[in-house]
């Protein structure tokens, strides 16, 4: 089994994911994989999802071996992708890869025996993010079913975005898409929503959902993925979430402010003591997200 896109896993299988990482977060399971080795290929930056996945592995008893820039390796030497994963695949049981090229993953999957995992390809799917951040709901909601939910930013180039949208989607949410008009998310997602049922609302404005949700998603407007700094300035500067702003509004009493990380300025730091800044958790659920799916692919539990 691999991780490649939230597409292909089924609602029963993330609910037993969500499950899993219940019972690791509450010391209800004893999972050992102090046999096992994992490559973590991180070709493109990552703070949270590199150390999330090391320490997850880690706190499993099992051991990693971390590659955080091509130039490490004998890529530097001319050496091809294809060979490059080949040969770490002899040495591990699994691999985590995070690539800025879109469909790096499944072209691993397709050349490796042993478990793939996304960990972020390019403007793609990040799909273990989507886990966690469904495990974030779960906990502070109670459930997914039936949640509105508002995601706001970059919705074109999130990778984050995407995976949470086809986790979403599974558990009848109704969504209020919110971003500049160049930022909207793709037209065929809307289509697939549309086929799925999900009822959706496209916007520019914050403030006119921010007391209709449950939960808001923020996200940053990432700088990597325009052409030139030009188009970046235009709608870097879209969104700002701000104390006096969430202080002025009757809330849902559960509303809950989610943000994958890392954020530049879309959240100012004086939100993030108040009690529905649920960022910062969100990112330690990812630890227990990520030994669940690490016990899973692993075949330890
Ligand atoms: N949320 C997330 O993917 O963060 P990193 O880029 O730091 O891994």
């Amino acid at each position: 089994m691999d991780i490649i896109s939230m597409r292909s896993i089924s609602k029963d299988e993330i609910t037993s994911l969500i499950d899993l990482a219940e019972k690791i977060e509450f010391r209800s399971i004893d999972i050992n994989i102090s046999d096992r080795l994992v490559a973590l290929l991180f070709f493109e930056p990552s703070t949270r999802t590199a150390f999330s996945f090391d320490t997850a592995i880690k706190r499993l008893g099992g051991k990693t071996l971390l590659m955080q820039e091509a130039k490490s390796s004998s890529v530097q030497k001319g050496e091809s992708f294809a060979d490059t994963i080949k040969t770490v695949s002899q040495y591990v049981d699994a691999i985590v890869i995070r690539s800025a090229v879109e469909g790096a993953a499944r072209y691993t999957s397709e050349i490796v025996d042993i478990p793939v995992i996304n960990a972020g390809d390019g403007a793609n799917q990040h799909p273990t993010q989507a886990l966690l951040d469904l495990y974030t709901i779960k906990k502070r909601q109670g459930t997914v079913e039936n949640r509105k939910v508002a995601i706001v930013g970059d919705l074109r180039y999130g990778r984050a975005v995407y995976s949470l949208v086809y986790g979403l989607a599974k558990f009848n949410v109704e969504l209020y898409l919110i971003s500049p008009e160049h930022l909207q998310i793709r037209p065929y997602v809307r289509d697939e929503l549309d086929a799925m049922g999900i009822t959706y609302h496209q916007g520019d404005d914050i403030s006119s959902v921010l007391e209709e949700v449950d939960i808001m998603y923020v996200t940053r407007i990432q700088r990597e993925r325009f052409a030139g700094q030009y188009e970046y300035e235009k709608v870097k500067d879209s969104y700002q979430i701000t104390r006096d702003m969430i202080e002025a509004c009757n809330l849902k009493e559960n509303f809950t402010l989610m943000h994958p990380l890392p954020r530049v300025n879309e959240i100012t730091t004086d939100v993030d003591s108040l009690p529905c800044a649920h960022y910062f958790q969100q990112a330690k659920n990812g630890v227990y997200m990520r030994q669940a799916v690490m016990a899973t692919l692993l075949g330890a539990v």
